[in-house]
């Protein structure tokens, strides 16, 4: 064994020779963490399922991004928890809104902070679905006016980018011709491209009240057995004028975070949803494992399978930790 010429060990025995050799690195500049927006004032009201995680007014929201914002996460995605829904989630559209009410507000104090707004109807509709129910089903064209109206009102309101997340076909396309066609041809547009129809956004749909009433989300999302029609979703958002392009969970899809690495040149994000957060979490209560090892270790295969941006709920605390040890 003396003359072992492979001896891969060689490059693990220093931990800073391992720093030097390290092919993936994570940082807080790599993250947007998602808020929870309600009504109120000084709102900070805890979502069981995912520990840590509030839903929150704008006052105390605006207060969170200026945090985000020393401890260097660059982004937020901001989702509605409205007063009212209604069969077309109107309260989406309305330059009064929720989520219009706190772009302005995050802008105002925080102008260099990335705001995103996610566009979809299912945390305003009454019936939970992400669009307008025709004869029991979603109806494509009509979801996608209303989508249309909702990016462009969110323009209005301040919004850095539109991250349109009902996976209606065309949306793409038309949100992006509504949004040049009220001055805003300057505003980016990440599509949630590839969005599986997933058990892990469980407790999302907790935090915002947006189970559907009956049925599921089979006939909009992808079905999680497939992958090559996740090129076809990617290659029709990119043909339709999408600036970056997603995946949807993260974790149990790295091997098509990792495709439309190696097909695509559009920047990549993945989103490390609810589900992913909370399993990891209550596991870490339990005393099962270790959650911020657990953490980052999940966040650096996402990372590692091709993503530049991770769409996080532990983005904020990843930044305390960084800051904390480095
Ligand atoms: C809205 C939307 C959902 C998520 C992001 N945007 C819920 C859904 O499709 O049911 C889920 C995010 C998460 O689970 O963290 N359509």
């Amino acid at each position: 064994m003396d003359h072992l010429l492979r001896r891969p060990r060689r490059l693990r025995h220093h931990s800073t020779i391992r720093s030097l050799v390290r092919e993936t690195s994570l940082v807080p500049a790599d993250f947007i963490m998602p808020l929870f927006i309600c009504h109120g004032k000084e709102i900070r009201m805890p979502i069981g399922s995912m520990p840590g995680v509030s839903r929150l007014s704008v006052d105390v929201a605006v207060q969170e991004c200026r945090e985000l914002w020393e401890l260097g996460v660059p982004a937020v995605i901001l989702f509605g928890i409205p007063d009212h829904k209604d069969a077309t989630g109107s309260e989406g559209y309305d330059d009064n809104g929720i989520i219009q009410q706190a772009v302005r507000a995050i802008k105002e104090a925080l102008p260099q902070l990335i705001v995103i707004t996610d566009v979809c109807l299912c945390e305003y509709t009454d019936h939970g679905h992400c669009g307008v129910i025709v004869n029991g089903d979603v109806d494509n064209d009509t979801t996608v006016e209303l989508l249309v109206r909702e990016a462009v009102s969110h323009a209005r309101a301040g919004a850095d980018m539109v991250a349109p997340s009902d996976m209606m076909d065309g949306r793409v396309g038309a949100i992006r011709e509504g949004l040049d066609g009220n001055g805003f041809s300057h505003l980016p547009l990440m599509s949630y491209a590839v969005k599986y129809c997933s058990a892990f956004y469980g407790p999302f749909r907790d935090a915002a009240d947006s189970t559907p009433q009956f049925g599921d989300r089979k006939t909009y999302q992808m079905d999680p057995a497939n992958a090559r029609e996740a090129m076809v979703e990617a290659a029709l958002d990119v043909e339709e004028g999408a600036d970056i392009l997603m995946v949807k969970p993260a974790m149990p899809y790295l091997d098509i975070i990792s495709q439309l690495r190696e097909n695509f040149s559009l920047p990549l994000a993945a989103y490390h949803v609810s589900g992913e957060y909370a399993m990891i979490k209550a596991a870490g209560q339990n005393g099962w494992l270790d959650a911020d090892a657990a953490m980052t270790e999940a966040l650096l295969s996402i990372k590692r399978a091709g993503a530049d941006i991770i769409l996080s709920y532990y983005a904020k605390e990843f930044a305390q930790n960084f800051r904390q040890y480095s």
